[in-house]
This record gives structure tokens, C-alpha cells and sequence, in this order.
């Protein structure tokens, strides 16, 4: 798409991002998220046990849960209103099951594939051998899941191309063999050349391009501490990999697909992020990334005003934010909650306060997004599950979260709440 000045161009980067610093420490306050774990039929858990208290002569009665309906609305049609598109992720499983099958085509409009988009499904080990370059090689399952999608008139969201995880570690070696030395930057560089070529070339010649309208350029390059993660990509290739992927991205993908940095613990890192996306500018001073995509894998004890002026920083530098990966999870990474209707009250109340104050941000024209993506729907799917963090509990009954999703204030958990 644009014109090569790469040499100086990438110069210039290596300056830039040495400024913002590389060292090894991998230490996250939140644990590393993980590979989707299957669904599995976990028990509900058992409410937090009521302190056994000391007779009292009467017993006051306890308020009894808000009664949850059974929402006619969709998330499409609500978000449809502020001009944003509502995603959620699509697992093998979910795309299999008849039952999410009906409930994403009612409810979303954007499909995020959890896995089947992601390096160690789209990469051939043994064509690379062959051909003596990387060969991408769409798996049965992504073939399976596109078609889906173009079935049913999703819009998707690419996720992702350049990871330090869910990467397969071959692709680094000479002769794509883990058994002998990495290679060196000249040659992971064309690998990373021909990679992104091939993806969506691969895309275009299926007839899938046209339904993607963001793609997940790079995962999870930034640590909290505002450091570069440590991974392969940087180690063959240098501190301006970063800039080099977006530089090719831009390169081979169509101008109808948005390029996303998308991250975790977005909040935590605003400095390095906000002086990082200054750096993906071409010869030109224009922007080769496109959006930002906040994964907001949040907790119901994060703090909200924190996160809100990380996005509004964000903002500022113009670029579109998408919220990618939407769950909240009940308690803290390392305090956990139980599923209690207090704290599902809770949950319903943190997952309006952010909806709701993302809207307002769009309808205000501060913040440009266009998507607004859940990590899932049903807490029984969760990679989290054991933090409930869906809007659908385990036996798929609405939980305030969904009054809250849906933006209905009245069902959000707002009723009944002593703070
Ligand atoms: C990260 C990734 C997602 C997914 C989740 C866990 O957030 O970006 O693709 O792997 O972890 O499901």
C-alpha cells in the first residue's frame, strides 16, 4: 500500500523505541492469559456462606434478587444506535453448538475468532519446510469458522498476527526446526514479509477479505512496566519489530481493514502505549496503525476513573479504540468472588458504568470506536469462568450484567445496592 523508505524510516524506530526502554521482566500483576480452556460443566458456585450469627429475637428478611427478564433487545441493535458494531469471541466449540450458534446470530454482528485466526492455527510447519519459506495454511477449523461467518453476515475482527503466545517457536529457526540456531534479522524479517503477504492474499483470494474491518496487527508487545515483552519476534528481529510489522501490515492489507496494537492491562502501561503508537508513523508522518484495541479484561475492583483516563489519553492521539476482549470478572485477579447476587449486583453496575460511559464518550465524539467486542457470553465458555464474569451465569439465565450490556439501568444491579 505504501511506499518502501524503510531503511531510514526503521533507523529512526530503533532510536525511538530504544527511548522507551527493553529489559527482561515478564512479572504481570494479572496472570497470563491463557489458551481458551474447553468448556466444562463447573458447578454453580456456592454462595459465600452467611456468617452463622448469634440468634437474633426477629430475623430481618433478605431482600430478595432483583427479578432478571428475559431481554427481547439485542446488543447489535443497542450498540447498532451509538453507529458500533457488537462482537463477541467464537470458539470451534461455540460455532459447533447449536444453542450459541442461535444466540450469536440474535445478539452480534462482529466475530472475533478465540483461537483459529491466531499463528499456531494459520502456520505449516511442513509446507515451510518445503517451500523453504513460511507457508500459511489455513487449519479446517478456520476454514469452517469463516465460512460461518460469511454465512451469516458477520463483520470479523482478525486476531492475531504478531504474538509472543500461541506462536509456533519453528517458525524462528533455521529451516523451521526448533533442533537448529534462530535465525537472523534479515531473514525473519522476509518471513515476517511473506507471512503478512499471505494472509491476506489468502483472505482476498477465498472471497473472505470483504467481512473484515480490523485486524490485530501485534498482541501483547508491552509489559506493565513499560517495557518491551520479551519473544522471538524481538530478539531476531530487534526493537523495531514493532514497527516493521505495522509497516508491512499496512503494506499488504486492504484499506478496508483497520490495523490494531490490541493489549492487556491496557491501564497500566498509558505512557508506553500512548509514546509507542506516535512511533508507527510512516515517511509521510502518517499513521500506519489504524485503532487500539483495549482488551479490558477487567476486574469489579478496578478502578473505573483509572481506566477512563487511559482511554481519554488514548483518544487524544485520534486513533480508533475498539474494545476487544470485554469481560468482568467478580472480585480481583487474586480475590476472587464468589457468585453472590451482591456481587453480581456489582458486576452489573461496573459493566454499566463503563458501557455507559464509553457512549457517551462516542456520542460526545472524544472517543472513536466502531466495535464493542465480549470475550464470550455465557460464564459455562469463559476462559474465566471461575471468576463468572460473563452475562450469561452457568445455566445461561441473564444475570445484571446483561440489563447492563443492554444498557437498561432498571436491571443493571442498581436496585438495592448499600455501597
Ligand atoms: C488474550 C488473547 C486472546 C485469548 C485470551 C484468553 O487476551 O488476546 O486471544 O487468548 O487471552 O482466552
Amino acid at each position: 500500500m505504501r511506499k518502501m523508505k524503510l531503511t531510514l524510516l526503521a533507523a529512526v524506530m530503533v532510536v525511538a523505541l530504544a527511548a522507551c526502554g527493553t529489559k527482561d521482566n515478564n512479572v504481570d500483576p494479572t496472570p497470563e492469559p491463557t489458551a481458551a480452556a474447553q468448556p466444562t460443566a463447573t458447578p454453580e458456585p456456592t454462595a459465600t456462606p452467611e456468617p452463622t450469627a448469634t440468634p437474633k429475637p426477629t430475623v430481618t428478611p433478605k431482600p430478595t434478587a432483583t427479578p432478571i427478564p428475559e431481554f427481547t433487545q439485542t446488543f447489535k441493535d443497542v450498540y447498532g444506535e451509538y453507529g458500533l458494531k457488537a462482537g463477541t469471541c467464537m470458539s470451534e466449540f461455540m460455532s459447533n453448538d447449536a444453542r450459541c450458534q442461535e444466540f450469536i446470530k440474535k445478539n452480534f454482528n462482529s466475530i472475533t475468532f478465540e483461537n483459529e485466526l491466531k499463528p499456531d492455527y494459520i502456520l505449516d510447519q511442513e509446507a515451510s519446510k518445503a517451500a523453504g519459506d513460511l507457508v500459511v495454511k489455513f487449519s479446517p477449523a478456520t476454514e469452517k469458522m469463516l465460512k460461518w461467518c460469511q454465512d451469516n453476515n458477520m463483520a470479523v475482527r482478525g486476531h492475531t498476527l504478531i504474538w509472543h503466545s500461541q506462536t509456533p517457536q519453528w517458525i524462528f529457526y533455521d529451516n523451521f526446526d526448533t533442533s537448529g540456531n534462530l535465525v537472523g534479522r534479515e531473514v525473519m524479517l522476509a518471513r515476517m514479509e511473506s507471512y503478512m503477504k499471505q494472509v491476506f492474499e489468502l483472505l482476498e483470494q477465498k472471497g473472505y477479505s470483504d467481512m473484515f474491518y480490523a485486524y490485530d496487527v501485534v498482541n501483547e508487545a508491552w509489559l506493565d512496566d513499560g517495557t518491551m515483552r520479551p519473544s522471538n519476534w524481538l530478539t531476531t528481529i530487534g526493537e523495531d519489530y514493532l514497527w516493521q510489522a505495522f509497516y508491512l501490515a499496512d503494506k499488504y492489507a486492504p484499506e478496508h481493514i483497520d490495523l490494531y496494537y490490541n493489549d492487556f492491562n491496557e491501564q497500566f502501561k498509558t505512557e508506553a502505549l500512548y509514546n509507542f503508537f506516535q512511533t508507527l508513523k510512516d515517511e509521510d508522518g502518517n499513521y500506519l496503525i489504524d485503532g487500539v484495541g483495549f482488551q479490558a479484561h477487567l476486574y469489579t475492583k478496578d478502578d473505573m476513573d483509572l481506566y477512563f483516563a487511559h482511554m481519554d489519553k488514548i483518544a487524544t492521539l485520534g486513533l480508533k479504540i475498539n474494545l476487544t476482549e470485554l469481560d468482568v470478572c467478580l472480585g480481583k485477579y487474586n480475590d476472587i468472588g464468589y457468585a453472590t447476587d451482591q456481587n453480581k449486583k456489582i458486576q452489573g453496575q461496573f459493566y454499566y458504568n463503563l458501557i455507559s460511559g464509553i457512549m457517551e464518550r462516542v456520542q460526545a465524539g472524544s472517543v472513536k470506536m466502531d466495535a464493542l467486542t465480549f470475550w464470550g457470553f455465557a460464564d459455562e465458555l469463559s476462559w474465566r469462568q471461575e471468576y463468572n464474569p460473563m452475562l450469561l451465569d452457568r445455566k445461561w439465565n441473564p444475570k445484571y450484567a446483561y440489563g447492563a450490556a443492554l444498557l437498561m439501568k432498571e436491571y443493571a444491579g442498581f436496585d438495592e445496592v448499600t455501597e
